[in-house]
């Protein structure tokens, strides 16, 4: 085994990052659910937002290094430098509430992913202090240790987002394991299913959420693009399904969003019922 992948697999089990994460947790939660954490999510983008920010510091922090070998830079590097530390603030508030609703393993990786960067804001205040008083050199030592706590958590934010699939939208292979997506499929009688209820139903081996309505049918893929929660298990109300796991609601109509932390929405199926049977298919599917 690789040493980074021994060393971020050890950090997926460290139970010792529990207590800490759980208290971290009980903080994040603090901020009630609605309109600005939805935002905060990526809700109205379509994916997160967190790894859109955190370029702003890295870049930031980054340039502020490359200047600090160039000859009579040393304000602009300390210009990067705070607006570096200006932009971690919204990045790191974003990367909370997302991690706060994730799996324990990726919560363990997460926090450490946080302390990295925690230290690096540290030691970039401390670089900003120490050219502001005169002591350049000290001010670039301190910039590249910052940098090098910085790619300690980029390295880690990768492992989360790439080895982990946090933020990813969970349900993007849906389309693609259907099949053909003019082709109809039955899955089963509508007067089996019970009126209002959540139920799973398998096209193929692709589970689907049906919920028979009054005068209509909905079907979605199952597996919530958040997290691959069931949403059959979920709770329907008002045209919409709570997942589960972390809350998030989509609208039984469109599959969109209504609620995250998903920022991705559920493929929906169109329907059609031929005596009995009810049949699906995937548009686009294939
Ligand atoms: S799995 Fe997290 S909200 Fe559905």
């Amino acid at each position: 085994m690789r040493m980074t992948t021994a060393i971020t697999t050890r950090l997926e089990e460290a139970r010792g990052l529990d207590r800490p994460a759980s208290v971290l947790r009980g903080l994040v939660g603090r901020v009630p659910a609605g309109r600005i954490r939805d935002i905060a999510h990526g809700v109205p983008i379509g994916h997160p937002v967190h790894p859109v920010l955190v370029q702003v510091p890295i870049g930031a922090w980054i340039s502020a290094s490359v200047l600090d070998f160039v000859p009579r830079t040393g304000p602009a590097s300390g210009v990067l430098i705070t607006v570096g530390l200006g932009a971690a603030l919204p990045a790191a508030a974003t990367g909370a509430l997302d991690w706060a609703q994730t799996h324990e393993q990726q919560q363990r990786v997460g926090l450490v992913h946080a302390a990295a960067n925690s230290v690096a804001v540290g030691l970039y205040t401390a670089s900003l202090w120490a050219r502001l008083r005169g002591r350049p050199i000290r001010g670039r030592l301190l910039a590249l240790t910052g940098l090098t706590a910085v790619g300690v958590g980029g390295l880690l934010g990768g492992h989360l987002a790439y080895r982990q699939a946090t933020g990813v939208n969970h349900a993007e292979q849906v389309p693609h394991v259907v099949g053909d997506g003019s082709r109809w499929h039955s899955i089963g009688l509508l007067s089996a299913l019970p009126v209002g209820k959540p139920v799973r139903r398998f096209v193929g081996e692709t589970p689907v959420l049906v919920v028979r309505g009054a005068d209509r049918v909905d079907v979605l893929a199952d597996r919530c693009a958040h997290l691959s929660g069931p949403l059959s298990e979920g709770e329907v109300r008002d045209g919409r399904v709570t997942c589960p796991w972390h809350d998030s609601v989509f609208d039984l109509c469109t599959g969109e969003v209504v609620h995250g932390p998903a920022t991705a929405p559920q493929p929906v199926f169109e329907t059609r019922v031929d005596g009995d049977e009810l049949r699906v298919r995937l548009p686009g599917a294939g």
